[in-house]
């Protein structure tokens, strides 16, 4: 049985690092702390070093900080940090744990928190590497899909847009093997998820098919999962052009899905969501941002030991 003292001191670099219950039981703990309003992080220092641009997962980890009254310490983007002066990653984490109790790293470079997770003694959190993993969206991803839906299990769920470089894509893909998942991949052949994840759904039993058309596989789905065109990703700007404007939910591309159906998406997005589709009660994107604060709460109280208060 998962109990809270499993979480303590350990590194999240991928969402391979945890088991069904362990997750199960981070969900169980973000409803306990999404109402919670002590201060069991008081005198606790987390720094967020931010390689890469963030708006949500740097700021609901420093909300989630702050509602449990500790501290936060860092940088939002490499240019302010010693890194513009030639300094290796590996040294600025060595220096950075002498000032913290838990690094949050963004890097744009597939590997790096697992690199300073080798480095440190004290618990590394991959905030994004590259087109790799993202572990924590993965957690309030499946906290939303909870919340929103009902269930985690059996549920038909799409993905749709660039699942070639989206991390959000690459972590939660993978897990929904844990609960039975049924899964339709939609995008432009150039962007198809890697061959290596699709071999591992192969390998984990998970029913999957691919399409291009977002129309055919909305019918019968319980979760849309949206996902912008990366620019960012893209080495030649042509291809970007050419494969930014694929998708596009509008309310008339709605019609073809369910009345029970959950729009997610990881955000930022672009254009492949209308702004004419926020209104629609589908639309969880907005309160997906918002649960972050209570899953990554947990969290952090859980890998510093702080949890049991709450908790108990
Ligand atoms: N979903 C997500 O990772 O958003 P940010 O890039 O704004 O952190």
């Amino acid at each position: 049985m998962v109990s809270a003292s499993d979480f303590i001191g350990r590194d999240v670099i991928t969402v391979g690092d945890f088991q069904r219950d362990e997750i199960l039981f981070l969900l169980d703990a973000a409803d306990r702390f999404d109402a919670q309003h002590g201060r069991p992080l008081a005198g606790r220092v987390i720094a967020t070093l931010f390689f890469e641009p963030s708006t949500r997962t740097r700021l609901s980890f420093e909300s989630a900080v702050g509602r449990l009254g500790g501290n936060c310490i860092g940088f939002a983007e490499a240019g302010v940090s010693s890194q513009a002066k030639g300094e290796s990653l590996t040294d600025t984490v060595r220096v950075v744990e002498g000032y913290s109790d838990l690094l949050l790293i963004r890097h744009p470079k597939e590997g790096a928190a697992r690199l300073a997770a080798e480095y440190v003694g004290i618990p590394v959190v991959n905030c994004g590497d590259g087109a790799h993993q993202h572990p924590t969206q993965t957690f309030l991803d499946l906290y939303t899909i909870r919340r929103e839906v009902g269930r985690l299990d059996n549920l038909h769920v799409v993905f749709a847009g660039d699942l070639r470089y989206g991390r959000a894509v690459h972590s939660l893909v993978t897990v929904l093997a844990l609960f039975d998942a049924k899964i339709t991949l939609v995008s432009p052949g150039f962007l198809r998820l890697p061959e290596e994840q699709l071999q591992a759904l192969d390998a984990l039993g998970v029913v999957h098919e691919e399409t291009e058309s977002l129309e055919e596989a909305l019918p019968g789905a319980d979760v849309l999962y949206m996902t912008r065109v990366q620019r960012e990703r893209f080495s030649d700007p042509l291809e970007y052009e050419k494969f930014k404007d694929t998708y596009r939910l509008d309310l008339k591309m709605l019609e073809h899905g369910s009345d029970e159906l959950a729009i997610l998406h990881p955000l930022p997005r672009v254009t492949e969501i209308a702004p004419e589709v926020d209104a629609k009660p589908h639309a969880a994107y907005f309160r997906q941002a918002h649960y972050g604060v209570a899953v990554r709460k947990a969290l952090l109280a859980l890998l510093l030991g702080c949890a049991d208060e709450v908790l108990a």
